[in-house]
């Protein structure tokens, strides 16, 4: 027996020492990479195949592999596999557990294959699954928020600038707004999928391998639809990791600007919606309050995604190739991202859908702060005053409404016409909300026709 068994290490041969324990624990990745053994063992399995089909293996040591791993994933779902520190990571866990299993060709597994082109094959696995997972629940939350658009296409609200009552607009319109952001956020990680979707099986450690390896046959039993180009670049690049994070941070941006809106609406202040009870919590000193900590807690979270793009923009920038251990570090900040993202839309998603939306207080808002005055002056253009003087003249109208403490569309008609000859009685259906929302009927534009309109639009686009 040659001395390599006296360490347990699958690269164990040329060393005389054993690892220190604490360089073990230090470099082992096993307590989170266990998360990708399905896409170990998937990768392995059609590894081994092909190994087979080329002839490298036989039919019958590729076939006791293949038990061997399918039982070994039997064993891992239903928790009857012991990880081990001391085998450093997912993929040399499973491997020494084969050969434990099945003896002499789980030895032969990793012909023609290192753990550098193993596992950035595994986290792209990871990844594409991941990310069609979350376009689902994006999809999701977008058919919620296209529903209540449609359905408070004519519901009255203000808009604001400056988070100061701006002009009325609809609710559905507002709702759609937040839509766009989220087709968008498919659209780029469609994008990134693309790019997560190459297989760099077959890079080996980085310069490829001797054995006539037939990568092809590999992308379509993993179902990828590239194959890297390049062997230094595929077991280095994790450009896809950041990528799909920057998609996530902007995912994240937009769930937490809508969470502020949550928060500002279901306060006293605004009351223009209530969230359900399920989704709130109470005040442990203060009996009356209810709290909206889901919307809290997204705005919160988005601090730690946007912490992950930089970890792994930092981590990249200062790698020579090919591969380095650095980019171990490269899957906490993916799988918290990914994880984060996934909680946060679909708790989201379900605040929206129960949460009751307050008519009454939403157009009584809108009817205060002279949110009209743009209607008044573009009535007054109409009448063929310039923009610039109808400005002045309202700003002279709201000035008097201040001073007597009314609203525009209360204003008498004699004390508007001492203001502008060009005034007249019809003056009173652009001070309207109704008139006003109605008016700005095109593309894009808040009138409740157009909501309807853009609704059906957002609800065809879903398919993307
Ligand atoms: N656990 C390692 C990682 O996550 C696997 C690749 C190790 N490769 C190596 N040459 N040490 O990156």
């Amino acid at each position: 027996m040659t001395d390599k068994q006296t360490t347990i290490k699958p690269w164990g041969g040329r060393f005389t020492e054993m690892t220190d324990s604490l360089v073990d624990a230090f470099g082992a990745s096993i307590r989170f990479d266990q998360r990708l053994y399905r896409h170990d063992i998937t990768g392995s399995l059609a590894h081994a195949r092909m190994l087979a089909h080329i002839g490298v293996i036989s039919t019958a040591e590729c076939k006791a592999i293949c038990d061997g791993l399918q039982a070994i994933q039997v064993d891992i779902e239903n928790d009857n596999f012991s990880w081990l520190v001391s085998l450093e990571d997912v993929h040399m866990n499973i491997e020494a557990r084969l050969t434990q299993r099945i003896g002499d060709a789980g030895k032969k597994l990793h012909t023609g294959r290192s753990r550098n082109d193993q596992v950035a094959t595994d986290l792209r696995l990871y990844l594409r699954a991941e990310i069609d997972a979350l376009q689902l629940t994006l999809e999701q939350m977008q058919t919620v928020l296209i529903d209540i658009a449609e359905q408070e296409a004519d519901t009255i609200m203000p808009g604001f600038t400056h988070l100061q009552v701006a002009q009325p607009i609809t609710f559905g319109h507002h709702l759609l707004a937040w839509n766009a952001m989220l087709q968008r956020d498919r659209e780029r990680l469609a994008d990134c999928r693309k790019r997560v979707d190459v297989m760099p099986l077959g890079s080996a450690a980085l310069a490829g391998t001797s054995y006539p390896i037939d990568r092809q046959f590999t992308a379509d039993a993993l179902g990828f639809t590239a194959i890297s180009e390049n062997s230094l670049d595929a077991v280095s690049d994790r450009d896809f990791v950041i990528e799909f994070i920057a998609a996530a941070t902007l995912i994240m941006t937009h769930l937490s600007r809508f969470s502020e809106e949550i928060i500002l609406w279901s306060s006293s202040q605004f009351s223009f919606v209530e969230l359900s009870d399920s989704y709130c919590t109470g005040s442990s000193i203060m009996p009356q309050k209810k709290n909206p900590d889901v919307p809290e807690l997204v705005r919160g979270k988005t601090g730690r995604v946007n912490g992950h793009l930089l970890a792994m923009l930092t981590l990249l920038k200062g790698q020579p190739l090919a591969y380095n251990k650095d980019n171990q570090e490269d899957k906490e900040p993916l799988f918290d991202t990914v994880d984060t993202l996934q909680i946060c839309l679909r708790v989201f998603t379900g605040m929206l859908a129960t949460m009751s939306i307050k008519r009454e207080p939403m157009k009584i808002a809108a009817a205060s702060g002279f949110s009209t005055a743009t209607d008044l002056a573009d009535y007054l253009v109409r009448k063929g005053v310039p923009f610039r003087d109808a400005h002045e003249v309202v700003g002279l109208a709201v000035r008097h409404c201040i001073d007597n403490d009314i609203e525009l569309a209360a204003m008498k008609l004699d004390d508007l016409q001492a203001l502008s000859g060009h005034i007249d009685n019809d003056v009173y259906t652009v001070l309207t909300l109704e008139g006003s929302v109605a008016s700005r009927n095109h593309l894009g534009g808040t009138a409740p026709e157009q909501v309807r309109i853009a609704a059906s639009r957002a609800r065809a686009a879903l398919s993307l």
